[in-house]
This record gives structure tokens, C-alpha cells and sequence, in this order.
């Protein structure tokens, strides 16, 4: 798992460890969120927080493979990146790889069993696939959380933060033939993760649903802070948990499949550009491109379920 964590990166890897049908073989870390030794410390910490430093991180891509690197956004994540709970530093370290030569070796080791999801900005995945063009055929599957086709942006009005933080990362990514999913903003914003639901997991997850619990504290006011509100009740977008809960059950997404391209520069950065019609255009950018899943509806509901349950059934 390809992360940035990231109070909802945390979400994500919580259920990874606590889903009885994923194996987490590894963090692989990336600036977004937070800097990089913030992501990867963030990283090492979650992990023995979950009980879990077992699991190796190899940490990743400092900034964007063209373009500067934006501004953290700690209005969102805080600025230790863990919605302000300034944890202790953790007691393990990175492992001596990078991230993207990580993902290469796993999914050479896995022959053709592993699953990369990625739920930041996709420079490690680009360079992962710069070392070893064969990647795309040897991992089972490729759930990205990032990009938004019809939903409003969350950092332009077309753009969603993990493609525009590294829109090259991005394209390179659409441009390569994995049997890629996306699940983006179209269904992220629509699954309200409330502070009923979140006060449920502090009652009955454990260590765990108490750490989610206080997380998200900072996250939860920003959420309410907007004026496009997801919910009647404090809540935040559950996105990077939903990717790991496609992974295991796709069957609550509604996809759309047809080539992609992310737009790389001007007011439109970072846009993903989903060809639906598979017509014949003027401008040639979808030529010759795979085609990408894109889910565009969801039963949010199932989805928080799943997540409650997974963390509840684990306790
Ligand atoms: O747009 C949501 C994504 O951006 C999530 O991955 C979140 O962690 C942030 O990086
Ligand atoms: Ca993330």
C-alpha cells in the first residue's frame, strides 16, 4: 500500500490490517499529506499503534516528478499530518529500499499475486514503473484512490489532491495497462463517515477505533467547516478506507470504464479526463490508451458497514 499518511491514510491501513482477506505485505511512503519524514514517520508510527510494526515501510518520493511541490495541507491533516496528536517518534525505521524499488521486488516475489493500492500521490508508482516497465503484468490489481471525473474538485474546482499533487505521476500511471481502478471523488465524497460512526468504533474497536476516534478530531471540523456539506451530521469523506474496501468488495461500486488522461499543466492541473464514449476526437490524448475502471456510484452504506464491521469483528 502506497501512502501519505495522513489521518484518513490511517483509516485505510487500520482495515488493511484488520480485514481477514488482506494480507498487508508493506507501507510504502510519498510526500502529500505532510513531507516526506513526516508521511514515513506517520507511517512507522500507525503501524505500532495497530500493533503491527512488523510490516516493513520503505519510504518514497520526496516531491513531484516535474512540477514543485505544493504546500502540506495541515489546515486538513494537521501539521504532523495525524489531525494534531503529536505522537511519540517510533521505536522502528524505514527499511533500507526505496519505495519504488519495494514495489518492484514484492511484486516479483508475489508472481502476480499482489494487489497495489495507492492512496497519494503517484510518484512512486510512476517510478516504479519507470524501473520495471513490466510491472503493469505482474500485480493482480491497481486500486488508486484519487482523481474526480464528474464531482467538484477538492482542490480546484476540477482537480482532486493526490492527481494534482503530481499530475505526471498521475498520467504516467493512466497511460500504462494495469488492470487499473480508480475510486475517486465521485464516490468518495458520497460516504459520510460521521462521528456517530467513529464514536461507535471507540466504544467497540478497541486501541484501534480509539486511535481513529481521536485522528480525526481535526479532520472531522475541517469536513464541517465546508460549505459543500457530505452530511446532516459532523462527518468527513471517507477516501483512501474506500479504496481498500473496493479491493475486497468491488460489488458495492458502480465503475465506468474508457481510456483516461490527467491534464499536467494549466488551470485545469491535475483533472482527470475519462474518454466514456470511446468516440473519435480532435485531440488525439486517449489514442491508444487502456481502458481505466472508474467507479462512479456507490452504496456508501454497505461500504461503512463493511469498514465498522472489519474493525469491530477484529477487537
Ligand atoms: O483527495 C483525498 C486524498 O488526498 C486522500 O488520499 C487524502 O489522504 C489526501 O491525500
Ligand atoms: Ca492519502
Amino acid at each position: 500500500m502506497d501512502t501519505d499518511p495522513g489521518v484518513d491514510d490511517a483509516q485505510a491501513i487500520a482495515f488493511a490490517i484488520a480485514h481477514p482477506e488482506i494480507e498487508l505485505l508493506g507501507l510504502t511512503t510519498v510526500f502529500g499529506n505532510a513531507q516526506i519524514d513526516v508521511t514515513t514517520r506517520n507511517a512507522l508510527t500507525v503501524l505500532e499503534e495497530f500493533g503491527r510494526s512488523d510490516i516493513p515501510v520503505a519510504k518514497g518520493a520526496a516531491q513531484p516528478l516535474q512540477i514543485s511541490r505544493f504546500p502540506a495541507p495541515d489546515f486538513v491533516h494537521g501539521d504532523d499530518g495525524m489531525g494534531g496528536l503529536y505522537l511519540e517518534p517510533p521505536k522502528q525505521q524505514e527499511i533500507n529500499e526505496t519505495a519504488a524499488e519495494f514495489i518492484v521486488r514484492v511484486a516479483n516475489e508475489q508472481h502476480g499475486e499482489l494487489s497495489l493500492i495507492a492512496v497519494g500521490p503517484l510518484t512512486n508508482i510512476a517510478q516504479a514503473l519507470v524501473l520495471d516497465p513490466e510491472l503493469p503484468n505482474k500485480v493482480t490489481a491497481l486500486v488508486v484512490m484519487g482523481g474526480t471525473v464528474d464531482a467538484i474538485g477538492n482542490v480546484s474546482p476540477v482537480a482532486e489532491a493526490n492527481f494534482i499533487n503530481d499530475p505526471h505521476a498521475a498520467d504516467a500511471v493512466c497511460s500504462a495497462d494495469w488492470p487499473l481502478s480508480i475510486v475517486g471523488l465521485d464516490v468518495t465524497m458520497k460516504i459520510a463517515f460521521t462521528d456517530s460512526l467513529f464514536k461507535k468504533l471507540q466504544k467497540k474497536a478497541g486501541k484501534v477505533g480509539d486511535f481513529l476516534w481521536r485522528s480525526s478530531r481535526f479532520y472531522v471540523d475541517f469536513y464541517s467547516s465546508l460549505s459543500q456539506k457530505i452530511s446532516d451530521e459532523r462527518a468527513c469523506a471517507m477516501h483512501d478506507a474506500s479504496a481498500l474496501v473496493y479491493l475486497v468488495q468491488p460489488d458495492y461500486f458502480t465503475n465506468v470504464s474508457g481510456p483516461a488522461c490527467v491534464a499536467k499543466s494549466g488551470p485545469a492541473m491535475g483533472q482527470l479526463l475519462l474518454d466514456r464514449t470511446k468516440e473519435s476526437y480532435l485531440l488525439p490524448y486517449w489514442e491508444g490508451r487502456p481502458n481505466v475502471s472508474v467507479a462512479m456510484q456507490v452504496d456508501g452504506q454497505a461500504v461503512l458497514d463493511c469498514f465498522v464491521n472489519t474493525l469491530i469483528d477484529f477487537n
